[in-house]
């Protein structure tokens, strides 16, 4: 009976919302031109009753050590796409590409249930991701989603665009009139560092306290959200507004008019969200 238990519920994970999302947003992500190879990452933090509809807790395939322990996410499970791994191919592989893992008592391993056949890892950039986790869900408890993507027009903007959070934000808000109500806390940014290290977690997590989309210059973005669709279109809407961004500065008429800062103020207020007030401190060159 147990056998046959788990055979249905091996079976069955394919199936579950949280695989399927995985795979639709690997592949989108893709099909945008924002991962290529193996470049970004997803985690989505799931809940314990999700895992045991379809996996027995008790059978754990491998033990992964971590060099920064996590105690906050002790016994919280996730799925996780693994290193070196491309979304193109998730779909095709999900159970090559894609982990569930659970934190272990003292946080300082992982323990693998599903997938990440082989030898498989999780994401180089496990660090941010669960550091992130932690700020967010201190932040918001509906918290579930660290999303890390190589979107194009994001990563050309930290090429030609000033590097402060306050003027980047106040440009990508400028480019669309929805984004202020979309990431009203704004973008921070990081200086450029190697990916991959505790360090880069450390201060990306740090940044996730006050925000949901943090910038790595000349490489990325993440974005954090309550759910896949959230954290996609956070992302979204910002690589959305630096393609218009990037679009308008190739123009030889070069930028004619934009939003002002008193029409973000009103957009602010008509949809009751709180940008802080340093937005609206500083006047820009091109774009006030
Ligand atoms: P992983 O394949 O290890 O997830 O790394 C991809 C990436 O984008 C690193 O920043
Ligand atoms: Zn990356």
């Amino acid at each position: 009976m147990k056998i046959l238990q788990d055979m249905v519920r091996d079976h069955s994970v394919l199936n579950a919302p949280f695989v399927q999302e995985m795979m639709d947003a690997t592949y989108d992500m893709w099909r945008f031109g924002w991962d290529e190879r193996n470049g970004g990452n997803i985690s989505l933090l799931l809940e314990e009753e999700e895992v045991l509809a379809y996996l027995d807790p008790d059978r754990v395939i491998r033990t992964i050590g971590l060099e920064f322990p996590v105690q906050e996410l002790s016994n919280r499970y996730f799925i996780v796409t693994g290193s070196g791994k491309y979304f193109k191919n998730v779909r095709k592989y999900p159970e090559d590409c894609l982990g569930i893992i659970r934190v272990s008592e003292e946080g300082k391993s992982v323990e693998l249930l599903w997938g990440l056949a082989g030898d498989g890892r999780p994401t180089s950039e496990l660090a941010s991701h669960f550091m992130s986790h932690i700020a967010r869900l201190n932040a918001d408890s509906k918290h579930r989603v660290i999303m890390h993507t190589h979107a194009t027009n994001l990563i050309a903007m930290t090429f030609t665009h000033a590097l402060d959070e306050v003027s980047f934000t106040k440009t990508l808000w400028k480019m669309c009139t929805e984004c202020v109500v979309v990431f009203p806390e704004g973008v921070a940014i990081l200086p450029w560092m190697v990916p991959g290290t505790d360090l880069i977690g450390k201060q990306t997590a740090a940044k996730m306290e006050e925000h949901k989309l943090v910038v790595w210059p000349h490489h990325g973005i993440l974005g954090a959200g309550s759910s896949i669709d959230d954290a996609f279109g956070l992302i979204e809407t910002a690589e959305k507004a630096a393609q218009i961004y990037m679009l308008v500065c190739s123009h030889k008429g070069g930028i004619q008019q934009t939003i002002t800062d008193g029409e973000l103020i009103e957009l602010a207020k008509a949809f009751d969200v709180r940008p802080p007030d340093r937005f609206f401190h500083l006047k820009q060159k091109a774009l006030s």
